[in-house]
């Protein structure tokens, strides 16, 4: 300062102690706001200590806010004799008699939130690809979600290495994939989109939805590679609402909307949830099923699609989904695992051909046209009547199956 004082001093009555004066005070307001952004970022990015849910009490918290509260997710035990090598997809078959538009959502057991198995290097190599191909089409966060994404990371530093002990080891600040080599920063300063890395790890597609004022739920994070049917471009930054409408989401408004809007808004970080759904698919493509479109097209929908001509372009979906309430910043995140086989081999195994030809035969003509039934009815019923008709000549009939929904 004194040096500045000096050389007002030898500029006096010249005519550049004006400009000189202009330059010292913008640097004095950076100066300033450089210490009250430092200010900031120190009681912003201080870590709120979480309480006790009870004295949280985040049921009675004003919409759109969260108090951090204390709860763990029990730290999973490894995953019994799993090896990415020899470790198949679990065999949901999420599929009824009578197919009946419900929430349909369960208790999730904690140590069930992420499966991973013997497709995961498929996954990723398709994941890989579609980053480079789509690049942010298909992963985001918005500022509203950062806190929450790297909660995120937080939780699956913590669960993966546990669960998946041979393909994910802890390091000071992240985690090495054993399988791959791949090491991820996964603490800040971080090196990529937090969604990115997220992807990078699980077979999973993943959503963040934060809680606005009025209770809405929106879509501010996510990483949607394998959808299939839908992009998250469409999707982002919208509501829950919008997101299903947007879809056409048979009977959302008249079976789904209230139930899933309250369900959100009360959900606790320990009471997670799962929920399943089964699709037919025209083609073998896990990451966007061609048949209903180009993914570049402006609109999409199985009104493009051309009827299926073979039984065995047909492939059976299945997504297994998992809604989870983080504890610190209580964001809800939402998981979408997809399951993906040829109808055909699924076909083989006792009772699935007559509980899915029921489930099929029960759809009502709105969910018909969102499951494109037009496009495929013509090759996969009589395929399902005559697989019902071998299996009830071996005894596999209603009267012997088991219920064990969804497997
Ligand atoms: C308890 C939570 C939820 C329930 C009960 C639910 C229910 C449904 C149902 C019934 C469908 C029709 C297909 C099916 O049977 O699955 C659907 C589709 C869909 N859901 Fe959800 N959903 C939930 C949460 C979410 C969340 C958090 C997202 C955020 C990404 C989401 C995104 C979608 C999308 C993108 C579709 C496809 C819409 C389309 O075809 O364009 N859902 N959901």
């Amino acid at each position: 300062m004194g040096l500045l004082i000096q050389l007002f001093d030898s500029l006096e009555g010249s005519p550049l102690q004006t400009s000189a004066i202009t330059a010292v005070a913008s640097v004095s307001i950076f100066i300033a706001s450089l210490a009250s952004l430092v200010v900031y970022y120190n009681s912003s990015s201080k870590t709120i200590k979480p309480l006790p849910a009870k004295i949280a009490n985040n049921k009675a918290r004003k919409l759109g806010t969260w108090k951090p509260e204390d709860y763990k997710l029990p730290v999973p035990p490894a995953y019994p004799e799993w090896d990415i090598k020899t470790f198949k997809p679990l065999p949901y078959r999420a599929f009824k008699h009578k197919y009946n538009v419900t929430m349909g959502i369960r208790n999730m057991d904690p140590n069930s939130w992420i499966e991973l198995d013997n497709e995961w290097n498929k996954f990723h190599d398709l994941k890989m690809k579609r980053i480079e191909e789509k690049g942010e089409e298909v992963y985001g966060t918005l500022p509203e979600a950062k806190a929450a994404s790297l909660e995120l990371l937080e939780e699956l530093r913590k669960f993966l290495p546990a669960r998946y002990p041979s393909l994910f080891e802890r390091t000071a600040d992240g985690m090495k994939n054993l399988e791959t080599g791949e090491v991820h920063r996964m603490v800040e300063p971080l090196l990529e989109d937090p969604m990115l890395t997220v992807a990078r790890l699980l077979q999973d597609d993943v959503a963040i939805m934060i809680e606005n004022e009025q209770g809405e739920y929106y879509l501010k994070g996510g990483c949607i590679m394998l959808a299939g049917f839908w992009r998250l471009k469409d999707k982002f930054n919208t509501s829950l609402s919008t997101i299903h409408t947007s879809g056409d989401v048979p009977k959302y408004n008249t079976h789904l909307k209230k139930g899933m809007e309250k369900f959100f808004v009360r959900l606790t970080p320990e009471a997670p949830v799962v929920r399943n759904n089964y699709f037919i698919q025209t083609d073998d493509n896990l990451d966007w099923s061609s048949s209903i479109g180009d993914e570049d097209n402006e609109t999409v929908g199985w009104y493009t699609a051309d009827p299926a001509k073979s039984v065995e372009k047909i492939w059976y979906r299945s997504e297994r989904q998992s809604v989870r309430r983080l504890p610190i910043t209580g964001a809800v995140i939402f998981t979408i695992r997809t399951y993906f086989l040829p109808l055909t081999e699924m076909c083989k195994e006792p009772y699935v051909p007559k509980r899915l030809l029921d489930g099929i035969e029960s759809w009502s003509d709105d969910v018909r046209e969102y499951r494109g039934y037009d496009k495929f009815y013509e090759v996969v019923l009589p395929y399902l009547r005559e697989k019902v008709a071998e299996q009830a000549a071996m005894g596999y009939t209603d009267e012997n199956e088991a219920e064990q929904y969804p497997f």
